[in-house]
């Protein structure tokens, strides 16, 4: 595929993953408008194409409101590559998220890209050419305990990636899931929301819901991998003729993928149950001695 002049939709722009795609498609000569659900977070995004040299169009989309969808799709297309970047995740056990939390972790990670791709896809199709990338996850691969709603979604995403696929092809419309494991952005920063009842001390979860946190604070997030290597693998695809299906990113993701393809993912999910009962105790052993 040539790189010059194909128009992306990237969503999600204002950090992370689509703010990096953003910039790195622009400098490999794409025509990028880089969406963001509030303009007022633009700051950031404009000074990395600043310092880059390059632009982009900066656009407001918010993928769970269908009219925000439906402008920015009629003022800025058709596209040649769709990619589907914007996401949520809320820790905390599935007893513990209320039903509009794991409805909003749907309505933006599952929902969000199936709405703008059935925007984006029929101009596409009378076009006889596109790209949609989903930016799945690991977790749409395996279990990710504390976090259902998000691996419940993302693993719709993927089965949405693998039917769609089929339909598309007769169009030469290509479909790819991106699957990365940790990787340090805003998701597991900032953004990285709690459930609203994370911590309900009559929950059976209580203790959990802190030694799952810790987990991650401890062990998981100082190792998680740095966002440009899956923002240039983006890319990469974008400029590739014959992209895979899937790509998975990361260490982490890779070892978990290929134990589950060996049949061994039973260790990979005891070695887990493990570092959560320990963080658990350690957690507990610590609130005692406060
Ligand atoms: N980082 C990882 O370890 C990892 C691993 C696997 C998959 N992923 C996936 O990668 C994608 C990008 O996440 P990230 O890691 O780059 O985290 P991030 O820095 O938190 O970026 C997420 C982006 O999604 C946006 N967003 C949230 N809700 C939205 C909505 N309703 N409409 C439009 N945009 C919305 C956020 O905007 P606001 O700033 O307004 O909140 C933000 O720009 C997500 O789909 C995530 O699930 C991440």
């Amino acid at each position: 595929m040539e790189t010059k002049r194909k128009k992306v939709l990237i969503t999600g722009c204002s950090s992370g993953f689509g703010l990096l795609t953003a910039v790195s498609a622009a400098k490999a000569g794409f025509d990028v408008v880089a969406t963001m659900r509030n303009l007022d977070k633009d700051v950031d995004l404009r000074l990395a194409l600043d310092a880059a040299n390059v632009n982009a169009e900066i656009a407001e989309l918010d993928v769970t409101v269908p009219q925000s969808i439906k402008t920015v799709v009629r003022r800025y297309g058709p596209f040649d590559i769709l990619v589907n970047n914007a996401g949520i995740l809320m820790g905390g056990s599935f007893l513990n998220i209320t039903d509009s939390e794991m409805r909003s972790v749907f309505e933006t990670d599952y929902f969000g890209a199936v709405n703008l791709t059935r925007e984006v896809v029929p101009e596409m199709i009378e076009r006889h050419f596109g790209l949609i990338i989903n930016i799945a996850s690991l977790a749409g691969r395996v279990g990710h305990l504390f976090n259902a709603a998000y691996g419940a979604a993302k693993h719709g995403l993927i089965g949405f990636s693998r039917s769609i696929r089929l339909e598309l092809k007769p169009f030469n419309i290509k479909v790819v899931s991106v699957e990365p494991g940790y990787f340090k952005t805003e998701v597991i920063g900032n953004n990285a929301y709690l459930t609203e009842n994370f911590h309900d001390r009559n929950s059976p979860m209580f203790e959990l819901n802190r030694g799952f946190l810790r987990m991650m604070m401890k062990e998981v997030i100082p190792k998680a991998g740095n966002p440009q290597v899956v923002a240039d693998k983006i890319v990469k695809i974008m400029q590739t003729s014959r992209p895979r299906n899937h790509y998975i990113i990361g260490k982490d993701a890779w070892f978990a993928v290929i134990a589950q393809q060996l049949g061994l993912l039973r260790l990979v999910e005891k070695a887990v149950y493990a570092k959560l009962i320990r963080n658990t105790q350690r957690e507990i052993k610590r609130k005692q001695k406060m």
